[in-house]
């Protein structure tokens, strides 16, 4: 498959292996899966930016015994995509935050200041996926101390806007995908946190380059990715700092964290099959 535009995967599926085949779509990177319930079955469409993650993602569910098909879109399909998921979007709470889309209001009775207005466009981030709200939570906790922060993948820049809004200092959001650097700066102006949040495309270790290391690095990326990345990581850490590591599955989480050794493990938080797990260089004894 050619590698440039959008791609979508639609697999057909009965409403009990639903689940499987939607981690295997998240698993690949999709960018936002769609349900089409269809009598008893159910179609899950995952759209996909990357052309060799659609044909792996394909793959894999016709591995796993699946009626799968893997299209790419035409520009009139793309909209209609986007459309069709901006017309299921609701507002998400996590981490005692509220993520509206601009195109809906907050619920009634929630403060002001505890909203962001989120638009993902074509990136990855709206809130809806159990990897992004676990960092939140882990995130709320933490940005109002953290001091300068780190957003690896930064996709729609949930993490980086809200970290920004919960009091850091300053934020560095990076994204391999241009729309998803442009995503947000445009979420970052949208909540008023420009001014502490520097989007761009640079990598990782360019970043590192001429930047002091970090006091929080957030990294919600798939293991393979954080595998990859694990040195740069490693240290981009302060060593006083601690790293959120998410978009790890439940039954494989250790694989990645054992990649980002000396960074020992301080807290794993689980949703729906996908662990956060918490990292710093020195965990206390008792915290271990
Ligand atoms: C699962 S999304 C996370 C988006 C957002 N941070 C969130 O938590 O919802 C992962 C993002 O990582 C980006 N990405 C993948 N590989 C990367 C790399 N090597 N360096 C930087 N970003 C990368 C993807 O383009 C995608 O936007």
């Amino acid at each position: 498959v050619h590698d440039d535009g959008w791609f979508r995967v639609t697999v057909t599926v009965p409403l009990e292996q639903a689940e499987l085949a939607a981690d295997l779509l998240w698993g690949h990177g999709t960018a936002g899966v769609e349900e089409r319930p269809d009598g008893a079955a159910v179609a899950l469409l995952g759209g996909f930016a990357d052309g060799a993650d659609a044909t792996a993602a394909h793959r894999a569910l016709q591995g796993a015994g699946l009626v799968a098909e893997l299209q790419r879109l035409d520009e009139a399909a793309i909209a209609s995509d986007l459309d069709a998921w901006r017309a299921h979007a609701t507002p998400v709470e996590a981490g005692g935050i509220w993520l509206v889309p601009p195109w809906l209001a907050p619920p009634d009775g929630v403060d002001p200041t505890d909203v962001l207005v989120l638009d993902p466009g074509r990136a990855f981030g709206s809130g809806s996926h159990p990897t992004t709200r676990l960092v939140l939570d882990l995130l709320a906790a933490r940005a109002s101390t953290a001091g300068r922060v780190l957003d690896v993948g930064c996709g729609s820049g949930v993490l980086a806007v809200a970290a920004a809004r919960w009091g850091a200092a300053e934020v560095v959001a990076i994204d391999i995908d241009p729309a998803a650097v442009a995503a947000t700066a445009e979420n970052a102006e949208r909540n008023g946190v420009h001014d502490r949040v520097r989007a761009s495309a640079r990598p990782l270790a360019s970043v590192l380059a001429d930047e002091a290391p970090f006091d929080l690095v957030v990294a919600n990326l798939l293991a393979p990715i954080v595998r990859e990345l694990a040195p740069d990581l490693i240290a981009a850490t302060a060593p006083h700092g601690q790293l959120i590591a998410s978009g790890l599955l439940a039954d494989r989480w250790a694989e990645a964290t054992a990649a980002l050794a000396p960074l020992e493990v301080a807290e794993v938080a689980e949703d729906d099959g996908w662990v956060a797990v918490v990292l710093a260089h020195e965990v206390a004894a008792a915290h271990r």
